[in-house]
């Protein structure tokens, strides 16, 4: 299959990942579907290896399985300690985005560059506690940038305010850079958090409670996510 990397998606424009970690794992294929129809722009697939993050997710098998689902673009999260070993399998898997977290001891940059020749666009993610500034060298080879407004590993936490003030240093950051790269925030994201991510300089939204378990619904979560 063709790859949609997220560079075709403009970064303008408030885009919404649902995250399907907060969907039912018994019938994802339908709950993409259903989030598609809602009215989702992409679908956020996380990755958990039980090293990096204290919780195990679902792998390379799952994502080729559900990447039949829906046309949108998957972006994979990838919250694993070795991600330049299995970057490869993700992309044939179906990924079209593949973000990889800063903190991992490998060479990054290197990384990066195999994402980028894979034909998918590359990110890479921050957890609460590392500073902005530990993008800087890698710049020039990111697509998105993923602020972890919630320490990785779990759906449904708490959104972190004291995230705020980084969102909008990275703002600053893309802009001066001059480049096209999404800034994405991750956990926690609700209709009472957003609009601060937002106005903070966040484009991409992703949620999975709070689209998936909406009371309201997918569609009007969704909607009011983009301040519709
Ligand atoms: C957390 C994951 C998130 C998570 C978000 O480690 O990266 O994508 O699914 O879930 P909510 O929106 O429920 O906080
Ligand atoms: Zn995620």
């Amino acid at each position: 299959m063709d790859k949609k990397p997220l560079t075709l998606l403009p970064t303008d424009r408030i885009l919404v990942a649902p995250s399907i970690l907060a969907a039912d794992f018994a019938d994802l294929g339908h709950d993409i579907r259903r989030v598609e129809a809602a009215g989702a722009d992409i679908i956020h697939v996380d990755v958990m290896d039980g090293h990096f993050v204290p919780n195990i997710s679902l792998g390379p098998p799952v994502i080729q399985s559900i990447r039949k689902s829906s046309a949108l673009p998957y972006d994979v999260h990838l919250m694993i300690s070795e991600p330049g070993r299995y970057v490869e399998t993700f992309a044939a898997a179906g990924a079209d985005q593949l973000t990889i977290h800063v903190e991992v001891d490998e060479d990054i940059g290197q990384t990066l560059a195999a994402i980028g020749r894979l034909g998918c666009s590359a990110g890479l993610s921050l957890r609460p506690g590392t500073d902005a500034e530990a993008l800087v060298p890698y710049l020039d080879l990111l697509d998105l940038i993923l602020v972890m407004t919630v320490e990785p590993g779990f759906g449904g936490q708490a959104f972190r305010p004291e995230m705020l003030p980084k969102i909008r240093r990275i703002r600053q950051m893309i802009d001066q850079s001059g480049r096209a790269i999404h800034l994405e925030v991750d956990g926690g994201i609700d209709a009472r958090t957003a609009p601060a991510v937002l106005e903070a300089g966040a484009n991409m939204l992703v949620a999975g409670t709070s689209v998936f378990k909406a009371p309201e619904g997918m569609a009007a979560a969704i909607r009011t996510l983009r301040g519709e």
